[in-house]
């Protein structure tokens, strides 16, 4: 069996990458899953939203970089849940690939053997249209773009299928995207426009669960913990139970 990999992407920062890669992962380990979160963004907030603080610690940047495997890399962080950190020589690798087109299939490489024995692998991409995103397009078939309910989110979301279609075209692929709403307010009339556009330019390709924003979601990664953690059986965490299934069984709007 190979693993499902998936980028967690989206250009804009703040739409919910990280806060969706977190629970949404916790979520499908607690369901049983073996699943490894890969930190994608030099930034680390993903570690630092499991709680893993460490900043010298090596991840995917010596993956990518040739000097250390998939497996070796792996920090356990909760049960049935690794993590992969971005490790201090991401940012370096994101500057070093300026140039060198070849630069782009590193992180493809880089997961090319080791990745069998998890069931889904995320990565929380950084928010940029950088040489990390072409590596995370060139090394998924999977794609999982968290959005907001507004309108610039709505002109950011054209930007990225534009870029999704390049890669498409050169990598002469068809990536299997879906969208989650993240952030949702449902009082808002503009969320419920948002998504009823959304649902006219992607058919069946938004997961059917949005999540809500909610304080207990962005007072998380301050502890370290996830929703489930933080506040178990809250509203937010059966969002995300709610959204792992969907994930899984491919429930959409
Ligand atoms: N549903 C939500 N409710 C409340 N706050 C949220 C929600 N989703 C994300 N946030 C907060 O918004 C900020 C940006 O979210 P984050 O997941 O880091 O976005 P990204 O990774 O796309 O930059 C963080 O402070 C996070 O805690
Ligand atoms: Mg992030």
């Amino acid at each position: 069996m190979t693993s499902r990999i998936v980028a967690v992407l989206n250009q804009k920062g703040g739409v919910g990458k990280t806060t969706t890669t977190v629970n949404l992962a916790h979520a499908l380990a607690r369901m049983g899953k073996k699943i490894t979160v890969i930190d994608f963004d030099p930034q680390s907030h993903l570690a630092v939203a499991l709680g893993v603080v460490s900043k010298q610690q090596t991840g995917i940047d010596e993956i990518m970089l040739g000097q250390a495997t998939f497996s070796q890399q792996q920090i356990p962080v909760r049960e049935n849940l690794n993590l992969i950190v971005a490790g201090p020589r991401l940012q370096e690798i994101e500057q070093l690939c300026e140039g060198g087109s070849h630069r782009g299939d590193l992180l493809r490489k880089a997961l090319a053997s080791g990745t069998n024995e998890r069931d889904l692998i995320f990565i929380d991409c950084p928010p940029s249209s950088g040489i990390l995103v072409a590596n995370a397009l060139f090394a998924v078939e999977e794609l999982l773009v968290p959005m907001t309910s507004d309108y610039l989110a709505l002109q950011g979301l054209s930007h990225l299928m534009g870029t999704i279609k390049k890669f498409e075209t050169v990598l002469n692929k068809k990536f299997r995207l879906k969208l989650v709403m993240s952030r949702y307010i449902p009082t808002r009339r503009l969320s419920k426009d948002v998504v009823s556009t959304l649902k006219k330019y992607f058919p069946n390709q938004i997961l059917a669960t949005p999540i809500r924003e909610t304080a207990s979601l962005a007072e998380c990664p301050s502890f370290g913990k996830t929703v489930f953690e933080y506040r178990p059986g809250w509203r937010s965490a059966k969002d995300f139970e709610a959204l792992a299934g969907d994930f899984l069984e491919s429930r959409v709007m």
